[in-house]
């Protein structure tokens, strides 16, 4: 790994967006507060931040913020309560949250767009090379993506982003990226973006999604970003003049990810997710397996 990068340190998760798919969930709820199975999503973007060695973490909040500080602050009544009663293994889940990271919060005043949530992170951020990541994506903790991402941006510099393969179908739901092989099977060099094209307009199959670590170079360039598509200040605009001109802020390269991972600012994602991970839990996915299996033979022959 080359020294002349300088290290990655911080994180920064986008959670101000209106979460209008969720709707009513997220009408006085951030759609990153919805539990998956038992925890909500967003703790498990700030543990896969933690695990990738960031642990200085800066949320960006927008209306209804409280639940999200909470979640990561300390809650005295509910430990002293556990505490009286004996109930460690409670407790200890009280406490995780509000140990795991240095937690820091910007707010941003009207959800202009994730290139705008990104942007409020400059004074934060600072002039180093940073890591984003979605609060509604969720990235599979055994499928490892960020720590790669970080691997390669010491190795090339510039900025990284994560690409997935997805059907022709469903191109017009990402950004799509203009790619070119490298030695690495997992690395190819972006030199082209495009947002939510449709099957025609694609570069790739290749899509982007919620991981980044980004050069400090964005922030130059979003200030100066119009709005794109949806009236919104786009990230993938931004990243896409930073493809065009290596002289800005170095190269863009992406890391394809093939692991498990889902949108949960989508309906059907979400309950994906819900399910799989409940299957997969010791406490909980022997009873719950056994149910779904009945469930499910049960539809078939209903059929
Ligand atoms: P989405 O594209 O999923 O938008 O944002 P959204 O508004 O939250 O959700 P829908 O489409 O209305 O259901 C992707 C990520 O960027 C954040 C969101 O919180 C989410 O984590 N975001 C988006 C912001 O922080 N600010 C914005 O202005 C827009």
């Amino acid at each position: 790994m080359s020294q002349s990068h300088p290290r990655i340190s911080k994180a920064v998760i986008p959670a101000a967006g209106l979460g209008t798919r969720f709707l009513p969930a997220t009408k006085a709820t951030p759609k990153e507060m919805l539990p998956v199975v038992d925890k909500p999503a967003i703790q498990y973007v700030v543990e896969e931040a933690v695990s990738a060695g960031l642990d200085d973490v800066l949320m960006v909040t927008g209306r209804n913020k409280r639940p999200l500080e909470d979640h990561f602050d300390r809650n005295y009544e509910l430990e002293s309560a556990l505490g009286k009663k004996g109930d460690a293994a409670r407790l200890a889940k009280v406490q995780e949250s509000s140990d795991l990271a240095t937690m820091h919060y910007v707010r941003q005043g009207d959800p202009k767009g994730l290139g705008h949530a990104v942007l409020c992170a400059a004074p934060h951020v600072g002039d180093e090379p940073f890591a984003v990541l979605l609060g509604d994506d969720l990235i599979d903790p055994r499928d490892p993506l960020l720590q790669r991402m970080i691997e390669v941006q010491q190795e090339h510099g510039g900025s990284v982003i994560a690409l997935m393969e997805v059907a022709p179908e469903q191109i017009h739901l990402y950004g799509s990226a203009a790619v070119e092989a490298t030695a690495d099977a997992d690395v190819v060099k972006v030199s082209g973006l495009v947002e939510k094209p449709t099957a025609e307009e694609a570069p790739s199959h290749y899509a982007v999604i919620g991981r980044y670590v980004l050069d400090p170079a964005v922030f130059g360039i979003l200030r100066k970003t119009e709005p794109g598509r949806g009236g919104e200040i786009q990230l993938t605009d931004a990243l896409q003049q930073l493809a065009a001109d290596e002289t800005v802020g170095g190269p863009v390269h992406g890391v394809v990810f093939k692991g498990r991972r889902y949108d949960t600012g989508d309906r059907g994602d979400y309950l994906r997710a819900i399910v799989r991970l409940a299957c997969e839990r010791e406490d909980l996915g022997p009873d719950f397996r056994a149910w779904l299996r009945r469930y499910v033979t049960e539809e078939m022959q209903q059929r």
